[in-house]
């Protein structure tokens, strides 16, 4: 069935839109219509770029009639303000994890949307995966059994990559825990289902130089009854791709002698030096990355009654008592394809994804859990959990 593109506007045209704009330009579900940003050399470009209009304010772009629905790839502390802005415009949001960084904020923004009958979907997460969202399928058909253990692992530089001041300090959402566990509790949350019960964890915040938490580990258990281990490294020299086949997160191959890369290009770096490093990462600066293979967020093994699964970046192997086999998760025709499948689906068929924002909520009810049990040394029980919902396809 083909039906008009969604008419998308972009505010924020840093990392995550340039991440995003081979998905877009790949995908004629969608078109670019107009843009926020502060810099001049960004709008231009984005101009330049889709001939849309580019405005200096979001408040300026949720004004503009032509725009459907908004893509909010602001700073996290700022998804708030731009949430309830486009929901008070009437357009559908595809906004950026995490939700935001307080749970009061989360709740304001579930209610905006709702108030204003738009749809709130979080995301891009690597709960889209292709390779997750296959093996939450077949777990929720009951293919290989009850799934009863979850081990995730992801050993990355990411402490060490350009940085703003405040994703260094926790309490403005910076360190690992609203960037990257965040990932790593959706993609647990889709494959059990949803209801997260209790969290026991342990983080640390191990570097001075860059004093917010780089690392944590976390048992997490489901009502389903699944449990699963979270454990995330930020500081890692050991990199964790080597066991997803050498493909990196954005689904790139990675490139021989890269090795140690993000810290040589940090060393000596003022902080507005590496403010300006950042830049040069984003929208207009010409970066790209070239994937070959499905993203992934790092070693993720399910354990079913039937058999265990190991997502890689293109699939899933099944290890059954006797066999062994292998599941595709196609790739292409450009990443995060799913993403876009969940946009048209709530734009166009009002049929929510399973990323909504009370998704969203309670993904980061999980992040704060993870803080509160390391805080505290002992388990929290968790409040706001929500279900995945699934329905197999028709036609
Ligand atoms: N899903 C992913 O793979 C992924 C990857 C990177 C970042 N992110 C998320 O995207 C968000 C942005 O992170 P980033 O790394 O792209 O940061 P960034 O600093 O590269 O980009 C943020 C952009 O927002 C712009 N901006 C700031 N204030 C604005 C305003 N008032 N109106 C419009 N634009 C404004 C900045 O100029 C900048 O270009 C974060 O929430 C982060 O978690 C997601």
């Amino acid at each position: 069935m083909t039906s008009d593109p969604v008419r998308l506007g972009v505010a924020g045209l840093g990392r995550a839109f340039m991440l995003m704009v081979p998905t877009f330009n790949a995908d004629p579900r969608v078109k670019l219509v107009a843009a926020a940003a502060p810099r001049a050399e960004s709008r231009a470009a984005f101009e330049r770029e889709y001939g849309g209009r580019g405005y200096e304010t979001v408040e300026a772009l949720c004004a503009d009639p032509s725009v459907e629905a908004i893509y909010i790839a602001t700073p996290h502390q700022m998804h708030v303000d731009h949430v309830l802005a486009a929901a008070r415009a009437g357009k559908h949001i595809l906004v950026e994890k995490p939700l935001a960084i307080s749970m009061e904020d989360a709740d304001r923004m579930v209610d905006a949307a709702r108030g204003a009958g738009v749809h709130l979907i979080v995301g891009p997460s690597h709960s889209f995966d292709p390779p997750v969202e296959l093996a939450a399928r077949l777990i929720e058909r009951g293919e290989f059994g009850a799934l009863r253990m979850i081990q995730a692992l992801n050993y990355t530089d990411f402490l060490y990559r350009p940085r703003r001041p405040e994703e260094l300090r926790t309490e403005e959402g910076g360190g690992v825990l609203f960037s990257q566990a965040i990932h790593q509790i959706d993609i647990v949350r889709r494959l059990a289902g949803g209801m997260a019960t209790n969290i026991f964890a342990m983080t640390g915040a191990w570097d001075p130089k860059r004093p917010t938490e780089g690392a944590f580990t976390a048992l997490m258990t489901f009502e389903a009854g699944c449990i699963a281990n979270l454990t995330y490294s930020g500081y890692a020299h050991f990199d964790s791709d080597i066991w997803m086949n050498d493909v990196g997160e954005l689904g790139q191959p990675k490139k021989p002698g890269s090795y140690g890369g993000a810290r040589r290009a940090l060393s000596n770096l003022t902080p507005d030096d590496e403010t300006r490093l950042k830049t040069t990462r984003t929208f207009g600066s010409g970066t790209t990355v070239d994937a070959a293979h499905n993203e992934h967020f790092g070693p993720i093994i399910l354990l079913c009654d039937r058999a265990d699964l190991r997502l890689t970046p293109d699939g899933i192997e099944v290890f059954c008592d006797i066999e062994r086999s292998f599941i595709e998760a196609p790739f292409g025709p450009a990443p995060r394809r799913t993403v876009i499948d969940a946009l048209v689906a709530a734009v166009r068929r009002n049929d929510p994804p399973v990323q909504t924002g009370e998704w969203g909520l309670a993904s980061l009810e999980v992040c704060h859990a993870i803080l509160r049990s390391a805080a505290s040394g002992v388990p929290v029980a968790l409040q706001r959990q929500c279900k995945t919902k699934y329905e197999e396809p028709t036609g």
